[in-house]
């Protein structure tokens, strides 16, 4: 399978999430604000981000712009020590501090602009931004587990628990959703995707990664015989499962690869090949059996299956080798039209499993603001 990196990467317009100025509302504290989400236009989204990056060496001019002073209250915080005083020099990849709008919602269409007046960001120039990344990125949207990370500093300035909810979407013609805050969340037609909703412990690797417990894997409701040493071992990072929205497939350790793959090839020879529903609608399901028996991400449909040329159909799952950065990845694909809420809080991932199987999906929410 060739995959197609730009297609999978899932990046931020600057619609939203502006940094410039238009005029808010003074004071006003929304309990959920929603972002759009496109692929390929300007911001990433990293799951293990520690902070909002932005290319601020161009197009970036603002009074309000501040870099704090070194042994500030602001670069203790962000246990930073690239701040400094001049503010006449250029700005190579400095902690920064700017007024931040963004879109609150009552969980249906967006309402008013909000306003956080001292965000804290990284501003690097485009060089340091652009190594690795598509050319077109103005920035990353860090959603990790750290102090100025953005779910952090919206929840603590606005007043809201620290909860993201990512939604990305399949489409590339249409929008996916982030919101912070708590749910409802409302998709077309009329659809509370924030219920019910079940959840996992969320745990936070050393260099930031999102993980949760895998225990077991099935197919066709039929447990593989797996070494269930290779999901818990700390051999791969934490064990268990890493979420990356930066990862184009889910990515397999070698040899679990090798048996889920084998299992599937053996469970797909026993479907009978009728009534093909959807496109992918005679394939088995994969389960991942999350820390207990009951709770299981099930993987199936459009989730499962890429279609790499018109006819040909593969499993979208990557053999990721014998030394891999964890035992499994969950990679965006897996994570398109399902809602996965991030409780910072509580520690814990809630997921929604496909919202498919619910007749709506990750682009159905409503951008048009309400008169
Ligand atoms: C989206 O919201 C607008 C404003 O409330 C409404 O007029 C429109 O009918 C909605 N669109 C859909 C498809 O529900």
């Amino acid at each position: 399978m060739a995959p197609l990196l730009h297609y999978l990467l899932v990046l931020l317009s600057f619609s939203s999430l502006v940094l410039a100025s238009p005029p808010p509302q003074a004071n006003f504290k929304p309990n959920k604000l929603v972002l759009q989400v496109h692929k390929d236009i300007p911001f990433l989204v990293n799951l293990k981000g520690k902070f909002l990056w932005a290319n601020c060496d161009q197009q970036y001019l603002t009074s309000t712009y501040h870099a704090p002073y070194c042994h500030s209250t602001q670069c203790s915080k962000a246990n930073s020590h690239t701040c400094h005083t001049c503010p006449y020099t250029a700005r190579p990849g400095e902690l920064a501090q700017d007024e931040l709008f963004i879109l609150s919602t009552q969980g249906s269409n967006p309402g008013p602009i909000a306003r956080v007046p001292q965000f804290l960001f990284t501003c690097a120039p485009s060089f340091l931004l652009q190594k690795g990344l598509p050319k077109n990125v103005r920035g990353v949207i860090g959603l990790g587990h750290a102090p100025i990370s953005v779910p952090t500093q919206l929840a603590s300035h606005f007043g809201f628990q620290p909860k993201f909810a990512l939604c990305l979407t399949s489409s590339t013609r249409s929008n996916g959703v982030i919101f912070f805050g708590d749910g409802p969340y409302y998709m077309h037609p009329g659809i509370d995707i924030s219920r019910p909703l079940s959840y996992t412990p969320l745990t936070v690797s050393q260099k930031g990664e999102y993980y949760i417990q895998v225990s077991s894997i099935k197919v066709n409701n039929k447990l593989v015989p797996l070494d269930t040493s290779l999901l818990s071992s700390k051999q791969h990072g934490l064990g268990g499962a890493m979420i990356s929205t930066t990862t184009p497939y889910t990515i397999l350790e070698h040899s679990i690869f090798t048996t889920v793959t084998q299992f599937f090839s053996k469970e797909l020879s026993g479907v009978p090949q009728t009534k093909p529903v959807a496109p992918f609608g005679v394939f088995p399901n994969i389960d991942l059996v999350l820390h207990t028996q009951n709770v299981i991400w099930r993987i199936f449909g459009a989730n499962l299956m890429v279609q790499a040329h018109p006819g040909v159909t593969c499993l979208g799952f990557v053999d990721g080798g014998s030394h891999p950065k964890a035992s499994i990845v969950i990679g965006a694909y897996q994570l398109e039209d399902n809602l996965l809420q991030f409780d910072l809080a509580k520690s814990r991932l809630e997921l929604s499993s496909s919202l498919k199987s619910r007749r709506t999906n990750c682009a159905n929410f409503n951008f048009t603001s309400s008169p």
